[in-house]
């Protein structure tokens, strides 16, 4: 039984975020999830709405009555983006829209996030939540212009700018390199490139605390801007490293490589470092160093692995058992 007497409504509760904030939260809130389509590996019936629906969102609204938006839902496909910027436009810029008006109608604080990449990545050193923004991909774009939405209209919100996301479930960097490593023994990795990896795990849990010790910042009226990343600073290529030293693959190789030969239809900041006093100091949040979550992220991604492969096993030994009878 939830203890919290207000439930939390989550968009995009099956992806990659949303999942884990899903997970964080569901002992303490009711929790309303929401998505485009069914999550299985969530094991909970969602509400499926897509956020351009306003209508329809706005009954969900209404009939679940919660007391606390997450909106996690966008589309995130960074290349993508750019060859579809209609689409990005509407599924970021929109939908954020159509979450903000009936927030402020229903009098419910909002709480988003945001990205590195509104940003260009020519600073020299950490960007603060101050610092004008200036994407360089279309994807940057919307969520700088829901940023913008929302800093204008919302009636209670915070963003939180988040970067080099990864979670256990879902498309991301470090999965992606052990994907290849089950096919090679050499990758290419882009160097030129310096961020700080982000596990959706942690993130999860610094909204826990702040929902459980410092509500207040996330209920006051206006909106704001937080940085919050998991600390240190690494290159996609060190990062493959340490991946690759973790799950013990000294026979795997990584060359260094410059963005420019990537030929991605999307450019990325080239400087991804924000800064994270404003967090610290505001509401008392610091994220481990991204090495101590990284580590545990690969413990715990293996976990998941071995239990659908024992799950598959019993259903196959069931089926098998069946047809037997
Ligand atoms: N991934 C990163 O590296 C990263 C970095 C910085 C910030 N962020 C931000 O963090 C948030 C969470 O990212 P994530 O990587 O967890 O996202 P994700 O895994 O792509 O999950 C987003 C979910 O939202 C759903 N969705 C998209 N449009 C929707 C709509 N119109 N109506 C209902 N559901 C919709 C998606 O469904 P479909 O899959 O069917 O479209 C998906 O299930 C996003 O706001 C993202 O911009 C992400």
């Amino acid at each position: 039984m939830p203890t919290e007497a207000f439930g939390i409504l989550i968009t995009g509760a099956g992806g990659m975020l949303g999942t884990d904030l899903v997970r964080a939260l569901e002992n303490d809130f009711e929790i309303i999830g929401l998505d485009k389509k069914p999550a299985p590996h969530l094991e909970r019936p969602l509400e499926i709405c897509d956020l351009l629906q306003e209508r329809k969102l706005r009954e969900v609204f209404m009939s679940r009555n919660p007391g606390l938006v997450i909106h996690c839902a966008a589309l995130t496909d960074v290349d993508y983006c750019e060859d579809h910027a209609e689409e990005a436009v509407a599924q970021n810029v929109e939908a954020t829209r159509n979450i903000v008006t009936i927030c402020n109608d229903l009098g419910i604080p909002l709480v988003f996030f945001s990205t590195d990449y509104v940003f260009d990545g020519k600073k020299k050193g950490e960007y603060l939540e101050s610092d004008p923004a200036n994407p360089v991909s279309v994807y940057g774009r919307t969520k700088k212009d829901a940023e913008d939405h929302i800093l204008a209209n919302a009636k209670s919100a915070v963003i939180f700018r988040i970067t080099w996301l990864y979670g256990v479930f879902g498309r991301s960097f470090p999965r992606a390199i052990l994907r290849q490593i089950a096919e090679t023994t050499k990758l290419t990795v882009v160097a030129d490139q310096i961020g700080r990896p982000t596990y959706t795990k942690d993130i999860a849990q610094a909204l826990k605390v702040l929902l459980s010790s410092r509500r207040d910042k996330v209920f006051a009226p206006g909106a704001r801007i937080y940085h919050l990343t998991n600390t240190g600073q690494v290159t996609w290529a060190d990062f493959a490293r340490f991946i690759l030293e973790r799950v013990g693959r000294d026979d795997v190789t990584v060359e260094d490589m410059t963005s420019d030969k990537l030929n991605r239809p999307a450019p990325r900041p080239a400087n991804s470092l924000l800064n994270l006093e404003k967090s610290e100091r505001e509401l008392g949040v610091i994220l481990r160093p991204w090495q101590d979550a990284v580590a545990e992220f690969l413990v715990e991604l293996e976990e998941v692995r071995k239990a659908a492969e024992a799950k598959a096993r019993a259903k196959a030994e069931a089926e098998g058992a069946s047809d037997q009878g």
